[in-house]
């Protein structure tokens, strides 16, 4: 998605802005761009490429500035095109061309500004000139035609006219050794340095560079110059914009920057680190106790009566499973919603919910405004489980839970996917521990699997040569049906979702009991039908589902536990799990299905990693 990188300094500043796209690179994008204040003008090179061709061309136009912006595009207004990528400029009005090197404002833009086609208009009204098809130029225009002087008076005039979602950089050529950056519903940082400031959309693209980060707030404005730098923000009563102070924090951020090792995609990677990266979820883990999820977590554990999760994608299907847990082991009624709907859905407020966010990222817009959408409604009980601890969730949440994933380069969400599920088990028995559900022989047999799950996950990769054979053959397919029952049925959806994402094949998920309500006139010799086979209490029920399909035609391939009597033959194919895990049975289940989506993509000779349309933080709407 987006990213936006921007500085101030006395040196060369071209690197960092370049090193920093690439440290936000593997979030997804379609085009990227760079511009800086030179020899008195502004100058820029865009490209739809990488960020390392980007790099060529900044060499080649001997582009090397101390003050500039960078951007990397992911396309919601105007397809993914050089004239569409940012920086855009504004040359005023009356000005024809949109060359490379003149101009007045320069504008980097993450988010969607909504009211876009309504400023256009008046903009072209007033003699002004566009050459792309975003929402971003609009703003670039509207700086410009506020400017007199003062960047900072512009952008604080601009921004009362903008309704949507933004975090913003601008810079003009008449003051060279100044950004002003502004933040409204998109992430946004400031990196304090000596002499020299910089701002970005995480804290990560600085990563190397300063480790000194504020973290905006909402509606945030930022005025950087070389040893000094200011945040206001609009004050309500006054009309005006006033000081803010902000506490400039010690990060460590990681580079992202992860080697590839043996492997041929970060997916691959990823999946294999599974083994490694729940046992570091697992590893501060001694016993079961409400604290694990931070201070004051006993007391508004006792307290809620109820818990509501908000997600989205793969994600939403770790909740989803944590519903099965919450429920029958908390004994705690649950209810998952998708954070987009959720947001935007008149619902019934309950002020003793455990209102519970689940993000790789934590920066998901949608994830965050359903959050605050709670909140508004007076469910001030909230809780994440993340993987990035200096995240938007981690900071709006009161309570969380940090899976250490480490970090996830692939677009498509594995090793975090098997981490939030441990959470959330965690979760479950800490709701469960609360509520008088959890005896201590109960805690010791389920920490005892926890503990075990590292080397039960190992044995599962394993199976990687059977799926591969398996892949070949989905491969040449166009369609899958995915099939699983209870626990499992959450697992069903995101193999269907790995699939569909990374190999472009049209996959469904249904519980298996509904396949005759309707799905079932979809089988034929040409579909193949994955089914999740755990040797659980509705095996037998599953069996029957798998009738269904073998006498239609169905090509059924089964991922059966240990002991499930489900024997190969014609048209039933079966790969045997190691064994069978009692509740946490879906952290191995998910597995083989990653597996197939990784191996089936691969043979389609998909970009595995960067699958396209799709970005790894989806930090708009
Ligand atoms: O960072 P988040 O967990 O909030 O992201 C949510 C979804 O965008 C994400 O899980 C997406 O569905 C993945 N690409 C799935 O592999």
């Amino acid at each position: 998605m987006c990213g936006i990188v921007g500085a101030v300094s006395q040196r060369n500043i071209v690197p960092i802005l370049i090193e920093g796209l690439k440290r936000l690179e593997y979030r997804g994008y379609d085009s990227c761009g760079v511009a800086v204040h030179q020899s008195g003008e502004l100058k820029r090179a865009r490209s739809t490429s990488r960020v390392a061709e980007l790099n060529t061309a900044v060499d080649e136009d001997g582009i090397a500035a101390g003050t500039g912006i960078a951007h990397t595009r992911w396309a919601t207004h105007g397809a993914p095109a050089v004239h569409n990528a940012h920086p855009h400029f504004s040359h005023g009005p009356g000005a024809e061309a949109n060359s490379a090197s003149a101009g007045r404002i320069a504008l980097v833009h993450n988010g969607i500004i909504e009211n876009h086609e309504e400023l256009r208009a008046e903009l072209k009204a007033k003699g002004y000139a566009f050459t792309s098809q975003t929402d971003t130029e609009v703003i670039a225009h509207l700086v410009e035609h506020l400017y007199s002087g003062d960047l900072l008076d512009a952008v604080q005039a601009a921004l009362p006219r903008l309704k949507g979602a933004y975090a913003i950089a601008v810079f003009c050529r008449d003051e060279p050794h100044r950004v002003i950056a502004a933040r409204e519903g998109s992430p946004l940082v400031l990196g304090v340095g000596e002499g020299e400031n910089f701002v970005a959309s995480d804290a990560m693209a600085l990563a190397g560079v300063t480790d000194q980060i504020v973290y905006l707030e909402e509606g945030d404005v930022v005025d950087l110059q070389l040893g000094r730098y200011w945040i206001s923000r609009l004050h309500a009563e006054s009309g005006r914009f006033e000081a803010q102070q902000r506490e400039v924090k010690t990060v460590h951020a990681h580079s992202g920057a992860a080697e590839l090792g043996p492997y041929r995609h970060y997916m691959q990677k990823e999946i294999f680190e599974q083994p490694t990266a729940i046992a570091n979820t697992l590893e501060a883990i001694s016993s079961i106790s409400p604290e694990l999820f931070g201070d004051g977590a006993y007391r508004i554990f006792k307290e809620v009566d109820s818990v509501l999760i908000l997600a989205c994608g793969t994600s939403y299907y770790a909740g989803s499973t944590a519903k099965y847990w919450l429920e029958s082991i908390a004994k705690i009624p649950t209810s998952v919603e998708i954070a987009s709907e959720y947001r935007y859905r008149d619902s019934v407020p309950n002020p003793r919910t455990l209102v519970v966010t689940i993000s790789q990222s934590g920066e998901t817009a949608d994830t965050l405004a359903a959050l605050k959408h709670a909140r508004a409604q007076g469910m001030e009980h909230t809780l994440t489980v993340c993987n990035v601890s200096t995240s938007a969730m981690v900071r709006e949440c009161k309570l969380a839970y940090i899976t250490r994933a480490g970090a996830e380069i692939g677009v498509a969400s594995t090793k975090a996917f098997t981490t939030q599920l441990v959470g959330l088990f965690l979760l479950t028995l800490a709701l469960a521990q609360t509520r008088g559900h959890l005896g201590d022989e109960q805690e010791a047999e389920h920490l005892k699997a926890l503990r075990h799950l590292p080397v039960a996950v190992q044995a599962v990769l394993a199976l990687e040569p059977q799926v591969i054979a398996w892949s070949e053959e989905f491969a040449r397919k166009e369609n899958a049906l995915f099939l699983g029952r209870g626990l499992h049925y959450p697992i069903a959806l995101e193999g269907a979702l790995k699939l569909k994402e990374i190999s472009y094949i049209h996959a469904e998920a249904y519980p298996a009991g509904e396949l005759k309500h309707g799905p079932l006139a979809l089988v034929t010799a040409e579909m193949p039908v994955v089914t999740v086979a755990p040797n659980d209490a509705l095996l037998e029920k599953l069996k029957s589902n798998m009738q269904e399909v073998r006498a239609r035609g169905g090509q059924l391939f089964v991922f059966a536990d240990a002991d499930t009597a489900i024997e190969s033959e014609a048209g039933l194919h079966v790969i045997r799990m190691p064994e069978h895990y009692g509740a946490l049975s879906p952290i191995l289940h998910v597995i083989p299905l990653q597996l197939l989506a990784y191996h089936t993509a691969c043979a389609r000779g998909t970009d595995v990693d960067k699958p396209r349309n799709l970005a790894k933080s989806v930090t708009v709407e």
